[in-house]
C-alpha cells in the first residue's frame, strides 16, 4: 500500500515571515479557509508568544477551520507553550511545535549551553507540551548543520518524551539533497523509538535546494513536508507546496500520497500572492505565468501535434482554467461574485456591492478584467479605514518640460493641497505629498509592476519608506501609475506607529 504523505503548510507562520508581507487576522482566516479547501493536513497558524496579532489569529483561525489540525510554534520554554496552548483553546485538532537549536553553533552562540543540557530542555519542553495536547511535534533547530549521531540522541529523547513528530529543519537551506536524504535515512536507522514518530523535512531554499532536498528526505523514509504556497519564507523562503504536491503527481516512484486537491493550487497560489503583495516570478514552477507557456516556434509545432510532447503536467491539474472568463464592464455583480469564489474568495453583501463599484470604474478604464485586476480589487478595499487619503491628483510632464504635480489629500476629514515640481512625475507627486506631511520620511525601495500586459494595465507599487528608525511597507495600484505610486506611499504613511 502507497503511504500517505502529510502537508504541513506553513506560509501563516515562516511563510508571514517575509518582511512586508504581514497579513491581518481577517487575511489570514482567507488564507486558511483556502488551505482547508486545498486539503493539507496542518496548519501552522502563528507563534502565539510573538505578538498579540499572531495570538489572536491562531484563535480566530482555530475558530475558522474544521478538517486541518492547527499548529501554534514555540520556543522550548515553558511560558511559550502555556501561551501556545491557551491560544490553541477552539482548535479541533491541535498540535504544539516546540524545539530548540541542536547544531554546535547553536548551542554554543545562541544559547551558551552544551549538548546534554540541550537534551534536557528539548525533553522538558515536549513533556510540558504534552500535558496541554497529545499532538506534540519537535524542531531540532538547524538539524541540517548538526552531526548526525546528537541528532540521534536529541531525536530518541524527545519520542521518548513524547514527541508524535520530529521535524528536521535544514533551517539554513545549506544542505545537498543526498546529504539531507542520507540524514533521515540515519534517523530512520539509528533512533530505536523512531516508529513512534512522524519524520517531518523543513527545509530552506537559500541554496536553491529545497524542493529537492525535500523530496529526497521522502524517499529516505519522512512522511510530513514543511511547505509554503509560493515557496515564500524568510530569505530565499521555504519549500513550494505546488511543486511537492505536483511532483508526487507526476512520478509514481515517489511512493507516496497527499490530500492535496491539485486543482485548487492556482487559486490558492494567486490569492496569497495577491494578499501579500508578493508577486509570483513568471518562471516559477508549477504556478508562474510561464509555466505553460510555449513561446519557441518548435515547441509550439509539438504542443499544436500533441501537447504531451513538450508539457509533462495538464494545466488544468492545477487549477488553470485557460477558457476563464474575462469580466467586462457589462457583467454582472453574480458574475463577479463567481469568479471571486474560483479565486477562492467567498465575499457577500456591503464587501461585494463595494468591489462591484470598483470594479466598474476599473472596467470603464480598462476593457477587460482579468483574474489579477479582480483580486487586486479584492484586496484593494482596506484602504477605506486610512486616515490619509489621496483625494486628487494632477501631473504635468513629458520630454522638455519640468515635471509639475498638484494634489489634494484628505486627512481625517480635512482637504489639504499642494503642488511641487520634481525630476520626474513620481518625484514631484511625493514632494507635493511631503509638503502637506511633514515629516522626515526617506523612500527607500520603489517597485513598479505591470499586472499583466496591455499598455491600459493596473501598475501595482511597492515602497518602502523610513520613518523614525522603522521601516513601512506600502502598496498602490491603479491604472495611472503616477496615482498608485502616491498611493503607495499615503499606505506607508498610514502604517507609521506615531
Ligand atoms: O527553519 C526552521 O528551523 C524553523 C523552525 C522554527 C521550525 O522554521
Ligand atoms: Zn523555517
Amino acid at each position: 500500500m502507497t503511504d500517505r504523505l502529510y502537508i504541513f503548510d506553513t506560509t501563516l507562520r515562516d511563510g508571514e515571515q517575509v518582511p512586508g508581507c504581514q497579513l491581518n487576522t481577517v487575511e489570514k482566516i482567507q488564507v486558511a479557509k483556502a488551505l482547508e479547501q486545498l486539503g493539507v493536513d496542518v496548519i501552522e497558524a502563528g507563534f502565539p508568544i510573538s505578538s498579540p496579532g499572531d495570538f489572536n489569529s491562531v484563535v480566530e483561525i482555530s475558530k475558522a477551520v474544521t478538517w486541518p489540525t492547527i499548529c501554534a510554534l514555540t520556543r522550548a520554554v515553558q511560558k511559550d507553550i502555556d501561551v501556545a496552548a491557551d491560544a490553541l483553546k477552539y482548535a479541533k485538532h491541535k498540535r504544539i511545535h516546540t524545539g530548540i537549536g541542536t547544531s554546535d553553533s547553536h548551542i554554543k552562540y545562541k544559547f551558551n549551553s552544551t549538548r546534554e543540557e540541550i537534551i534536557e530542555r528539548a525533553v522538558a519542553a515536549v513533556k510540558y507540551a504534552r500535558k496541554y495536547v497529545d499532538d506534540v511535534e519537535f524542531y531540532a533547530e538547524d538539524a541540517g548543520r548538526t552531526e548526525n549521531e546528537y541528532l540521534a540522541q536529541v531525536i530518541e529523547a524527545v519520542i521518548a518524551a513524547g514527541a508524535t513528530v520530529v521535524n528536521i529543519p535544514d533551517t539554513t537551506g545549506y544542505c545537498l539533497p543526498w546529504e539531507y536524504g542520507a540524514k533521515i535515512k540515519y534517523l530512520k536507522e539509528h533512533v530505536s523509538n523512531i516508529d513512534k514518530a512522524i519524520i517531518s523535512t523543513h527545509c530552506h531554499n537559500d541554496l536553491g535546494m529545497a524542493t529537492a532536498n525535500t523530496i529526497s528526505g521522502v524517499m529516505n523514509g519522512a512522511r510530513q513536508v514543511e511547505v509554503t504556497i509560493n515557496g515564500i519564507g524568510e530569505r530565499a523562503g521555504n519549500t513550494a507546496m505546488e511543486e511537492i504536491a505536483m511532483i508526487i503527481k507526476c512520478h509514481q516512484t515517489v511512493p507516496v500520497i497527499t490530500n492535496i486537491n491539485t486543482t485548487k493550487i492556482y487559486p490558492t497560489s494567486r490569492m496569497v500572492s495577491s494578499l501579500m503583495n508578493m508577486p509570483v516570478q513568471p518562471n516559477k514552477a508549477v504556478v508562474g505565468k510561464n509555466a505553460f507557456a510555449h513561446s519557441s516556434g518548435i515547441h509550439q509545432d509539438g504542443v499544436l501535434k500533441n501537447v504531451q510532447t513538450y508539457e509533462i503536467m495538464n494545466p488544468k491539474d492545477v487549477g488553470i482554467d485557460e477558457n476563464s472568463i474575462v469580466l467586462t464592464a457589462r457583467s454582472g455583480r453574480a458574475a463577479l461574485k463567481h469568479r471571486l469564489s474560483v479565486l477562492g474568495q467567498e465575499i457577500d453583501g456591503e464587501k461585494l456591492d463595494k468591489i462591484y463599484e470598483a470594479f466598474l470604474r476599473l472596467a470603464d478604464k480598462k476593457k477587460e478584467l482579468n483574474d489579477d485586476d479582480i483580486l487586486m480589487l479584492a484586496g484593494a478595499n482596506q484602504s477605506e479605514t486610512h486616515h490619509i487619503k489621496l483625494d486628487a491628483l494632477q501631473v504635468t510632464s513629458g520630454r522638455g518640460i519640468q515635471p509639475i504635480a498638484a494634489l489634494k489629500v484628505n486627512i481625517a476629514g480635512e482637504i489639504f493641497e499642494a503642488a511641487a515640481s520634481g525630476n520626474g512625475p513620481v518625484d514631484a507627486a511625493i514632494k507635493a505629498l511631503k509638503k502637506i506631511v511633514q515629516r522626515q520620511m526617506t523612500l527607500k525601495e520603489f517597485t513598479i509592476q505591470a499586472i499583466t500586459q496591455g499598455s491600459d494595465d493596473v501598475g501595482k507599487v511597492h515602497m518602502q519608506v523610513e520613518y523614525d528608525g522603522h521601516v513601512y511597507y506600502g502598496f498602490g495600484a491603479d491604472t495611472d501609475i503616477v496615482s498608485a505610486s502616491v498611493e503607495a506611499y499615503i499606505d506607508c504613511i498610514n502604517k507609521f506607529k506615531h
